[in-house]
């Protein structure tokens, strides 16, 4: 897979403006906007970037990857899920993918890297539309697609929760009454638990360094420093070998869990043969028979939420989301001029038509009503990047129009997408100081500065407030464990600068020290006294989005 560097730099053009939005009581939309660019647009230091290619190893602490240990990226994601997830219950509806994992590290159960790496890799995507248990299940959703297994589908909306959950994660030594009814609680039932553990054991393999009792020392050789032995012959394939192995007793014969001369942690041994191998021999009928059967229980496991999470729709470029608004820009200036710039991303699944030259983007006045007004976005010549659901294209676009026409959405190809100009930030009259570090998922982003930024908005009302308030959601440690929580105690108050046309415009200026880090995950709420926010989920140090 090709990062799409000419989508990423398109959007580093932007880096110090800011961003239109989708009608903001519609928190999720914003979240699902996020996961798009991470899941879809592929881009330089972006979410693949661990896992590609998918033997990769990337300790997020070290400037670079390191393929000498024997440790890989993608299998530690898929096995931060299983870890944070098997907790759950679906009796009590508490628990499951919740990232309480990071609480739980100390845990014997939860021996091993695997659980910081991911979480400490997430964090740098982290924000307050973004919960770290949206990402762990993102993490299972690209090593998987990535590297040869089925598209699990994405769905949003998991919130974290604030401390551990209970204990209870299967180890090798756990009997097999004891691990069958930690997944049963968990909603698996027994031919599931043998598919889930058969499908998670597809990638990856056991450490000497971590399981002395499983892997003799022998393992520990050249480019293999933590002494890794491979569940299968394609350590970062997913794919049926693993099965196949086990059940035609050929390679490496279903792994070091079945195959460790110790009985007591022959734990897949025991799982394999609980039922005779009579699922295990199903998963090996054929790849497509694995993949489809992994696939359901892979979305099982990321979709056990505690029964107050609502989750979205699946971000499915087959359906809605191949043709969508990205990095959208609401302007106006002192003349009553409006803009809304941004680009039109169009993803070329399997079998869908070839992109069109161009698109074109026509105004829906803030009456609701089609306008004669429309611009044409071209296709960017440059976007030749390929993502796991095929080519993205992006078509720039600026739309003109007078404030007294106003933003209630656009309509493209027969698509409408609305959006509110009630009160939105001004790039032209918005900026902020110093520019942070180029965004990189590595520790360079830890160096702190004083960021000052000024933050003007636009407000449509016939009954202006004396002020605004600002608040904004930034990334902090918590204590306890490597994921960040998100504080809000942090305020600014605008002040009334002007008018313009049917809008007022309020300012302030405000500093804060902040590592770079936090300022790419930095997020600011707007809103009039008493009120929801009028601007919801606005990056004042905009990395691309
Ligand atoms: C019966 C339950 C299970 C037990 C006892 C078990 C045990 C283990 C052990 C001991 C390791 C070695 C970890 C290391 O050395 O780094 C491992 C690796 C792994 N497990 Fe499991 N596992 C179970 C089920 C699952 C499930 C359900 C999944 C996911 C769906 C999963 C995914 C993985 C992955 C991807 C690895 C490779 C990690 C890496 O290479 O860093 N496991 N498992
Ligand atoms: C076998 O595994 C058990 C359980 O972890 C451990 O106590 C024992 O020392 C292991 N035996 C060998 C020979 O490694
Ligand atoms: C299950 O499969 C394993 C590995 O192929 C084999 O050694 C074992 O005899 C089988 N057990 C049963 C009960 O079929
Ligand atoms: C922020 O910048 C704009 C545009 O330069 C300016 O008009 C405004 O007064 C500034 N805000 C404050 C609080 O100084």
């Amino acid at each position: 897979m090709l990062p799409l560097y000419s989508f990423f730099s398109f959007c580093l053009v932007a880096v110090n403006s800011v961003q239109a939005q989708y009608i903001p009581t519609d928190t999720q939309a914003l979240t699902i906007k996020e996961i798009e660019h991470y899941y879809l647009d592929a881009a330089t230091n972006g979410f693949f970037s661990a896992i590609t290619p998918c033997t990769n190893y990337q300790d997020p602490t070290a400037p670079a990857p390191d393929n000498t240990l024997g440790m890989q990226t993608a299998a530690e994601w898929i096995r931060t899920a299983f870890h944070d997830f098997v907790t759950g219950s679906i009796f009590t509806g508490l628990g499951g993918l919740d990232a309480s994992i990071g609480f739980e590290t100390g845990r014997r159960e939860n021996v091993g890297a695997a659980f910081n790496d991911a979480l400490l890799f997430f964090s740098f995507f982290y924000n307050a539309q973004v919960s770290m248990a949206d990402l762990i299940a993102l993490g299972v959703v690209t090593s998987v697609a990535n590297c040869g297994g089925p598209k699990v589908p994405m769905k949003v909306g998991r919130v974290d929760a604030t401390a551990a959950g209970p204990s209870g994660v299967p180890e090798p030594e756990t009997s097999i009454s004891d691990t069958l009814n930690e997944f049963n609680t968990a909603g698996f039932n027994d031919g599931d638990t043998v598919t889930l553990t058969a499908c998670g054991h597809s990638m990856g393999g056991v450490h000497r360094n971590i399981f002395p009792q499983v892997v003799p020392a022998s393992a520990i050789g050249p480019n293999n420093a933590d002494g890794r032995v491979p569940f299968d012959e394609t350590v970062a394939v997913f794919d049926v070998t693993t099965v196949n192995d086990y059940v035609h007793w050929t390679g490496a014969k279903g792994g070091p869990l079945v195959t460790t001369t110790n009985k007591t942690v022959q734990s897949d041994l025991r799982l394999y043969t609980y039922d005779n191998n009579q699922t295990i021999t199903q998963l090996s009928q054929s790849s497509a028979y694995f993949q489809s059967q992994c696939q359901g229980v892979m979305q099982r496991m990321i979709e056990l939420v505690p029964y107050s999470v609502r989750l979205s729709a699946p971000i499915d470029p087959t359906t809605t989301t191949n043709l969508k608004p990205a990095a959208i820009y609401l302007s106006v200036d002192w003349k009553g001029n409006m803009a809304l710039s941004g680009f039109m991303r169009y993803v070329q699944v399997a079998g869908a038509a070839a992109p069109p030259g161009t698109l074109k983007i026509t105004l829906i006045g803030r009456n609701g009503q089609t306008t004669a007004i429309s611009a044409t976005g071209t296709m960017s010549a440059s976007d030749t990047g390929t993502g796991i659901w095929g080519p993205t294209r992006s078509y720039p676009f600026t739309l003109s129009f007078p404030a007294t026409t106003g933003l209630g959405g656009i309509s493209v190809s027969g698509q409408t997408f609305s959006f509110q100009d009630t009160m939105f930030v001004v790039p032209g009259m918005s900026n902020f100081s110093p520019t942070p570090p180029t965004f990189s998922t590595t520790s360079s982003l830890n160096t702190v500065s004083t960021y000052t930024v000024n933050i003007t908005v636009a407000y449509l009302t016939t009954a202006p407030p004396a002020s605004l308030t600002a608040t904004f959601n930034i990334p902090v440690p918590q204590a306890g464990t490597v994921s960040p929580t998100i504080s809000t105690s942090t305020t600014a108050t605008l002040q009334k600068i002007g008018t313009v046309g049917p809008f007022t415009i309020f300012s302030v200026i405000t500093s804060k020290s902040l590592s770079a880090k936090q300022v790419y995950g930095t997020s600011v709420d707007v809103a009039a006294p008493g009120q929801a926010a009028g601007v919801k989920f606005f990056k004042p140090f905009n990395k691309a989005a």
